[in-house]
């Protein structure tokens, strides 16, 4: 049987990937083998050009391009090699952040992000979407103590309500793939959401 594909997603500060980690716990104790990775990155290539994307000033098509080369390979030489194997992947961020951040924080032209979307994946879509969703002034405080903010994270506030804005369109565009998690609660109570959004799924 083929494996499940879970993607996190949120702005930055929202919190998810200690459960990223948290759930690749909660599955293998189940006996399922897991693959946890990130985007841009997860490959060689793919963290070689996630370094340029976040630290190199661009205009934003060629940030558009780079997040989906990096994807390409990700999806080739990771993602769908371990799909096959029946392996569940978790990973930190995939396009929906392009439509958010690109599409929605940046402004750029989501019909042509769609055009990327489609030729990159091939129709490969996350069977699970896990939103954590939270008000940016929120996030901004939890990012209070990160040292050197990349380009992303030195955003302000209204590009992050706007990168907000695209997550809010994806998931009432794709309702049945996402989930809408209230990342305002304590880290406990984010966890207990990210339990019930899994068992749900009755795959385990
Ligand atoms: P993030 O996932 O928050 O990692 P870390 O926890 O190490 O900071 O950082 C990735 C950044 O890349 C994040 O600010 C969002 C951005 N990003 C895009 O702009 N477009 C994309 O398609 C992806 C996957 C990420």
């Amino acid at each position: 049987m083929p494996g499940r594909f879970i993607t996190f997603e949120g702005i930055d500060g929202a919190g998810k990937s200690s459960h990223i980690g948290a759930l690749a716990a909660w599955l293998r104790a189940r006996g399922h083998p897991v693959v946890v990775t990130r985007e841009p990155g997860g490959t060689a290539l793919a963290e070689r050009l996630r370094e340029i994307v976040l630290h190199t000033p661009m205009d934003p098509l060629s940030e558009a391009l780079l997040v989906f080369a990096a994807r390409r390979d990700h999806l080739v030489n990771l993602i769908e090699p371990a799909l096959a194997r029946g392996d569940t992947v978790l990973c930190d961020r995939f396009t929906d952040a392009t439509f958010a951040y690109q599409g929605g924080g940046r402004g750029f032209d989501n019909a042509l992000l769609g055009h990327l979307e489609h030729w990159v994946q091939q129709g490969r879509q996350p069977d699970l979407t896990l939103w954590f969703d939270l008000a940016p002034a929120t996030a901004a405080a939890r990012r209070g103590a990160v040292r050197s903010p990349d380009r992303f994270e030195a955003q302000d506030e209204a590009f992050f309500e706007r990168v907000r804005a695209g997550y809010a369109s994806r998931c009432a565009a794709a309702p049945a793939r996402f989930v809408r998690l209230d990342a305002e609660a304590a880290r406990e109570a984010v966890w207990q959401q990210v339990q019930v959004a899994a068992e749900a799924r009755a795959w385990w």
